[in-house]
């Protein structure tokens, strides 16, 4: 699974706590920014991450900043990104099993490392469970459309 990881400034330092993690579970994951404690602009990250995972170029994102709210509002905006801002584990399976989220997002600012790792590993272990979910994500793509529409 080809996994694309990015932050702004406040997201650097737990970033690179994850990015080891990747490894660990045999990921093949590219990191596109920021790799500096210079201050920079969230969006400029989340577009990137987010882009590419709505074309297809990798299969899931992990986006992180503050708060995670900045980057979670700018992957919600690209079609097929369905975007997960996670504080605790449980979060992150539900995300997996009922959303099936493809970008996860973390709050650097908030959550401790190991907390963020425990995240990262339920995220990547959990499959999505189909079903009833499916016709509710059908409804999302359906509002995408429409939305784009508009
Ligand atoms: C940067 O100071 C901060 O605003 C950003 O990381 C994020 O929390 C925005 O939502």
């Amino acid at each position: 699974m080809k996994v694309a990881i990015g932050c702004d400034h406040a997201g650097l330092s737990l970033k690179n706590e994850i990015m080891p993690v990747l490894d660990e579970l045999a990921l093949e994951w590219s990191d596109l920014g920021t790799r500096t404690e210079e201050s920079v602009d969230y969006p400029d990250f989340g577009e990137k991450v987010s882009e590419a995972v709505s074309k297809g170029v990798f299969e899931r994102g992990i986006l992180i900043c503050g708060t995670g709210i900045g980057m979670s509002i700018v992957a919600n905006k690209f079609p097929g990104v369905r975007a997960a801002l996670c504080q605790e584990a449980y979060s992150a399976k539900m995300s997996r099993l009922h959303n099936d989220a493809n970008v996860l997002i973390l709050p650097g600012r908030i959550i401790n490392k190991d907390t963020a790792k425990e995240i990262v590993r339920v995220w990547f272990n959990t499959a999505f469970e189909g079903g009833r979910h499916q016709r509710r994500l059908d409804k999302i793509m359906t509002i995408e459309k429409k939305v784009k529409c508009q």
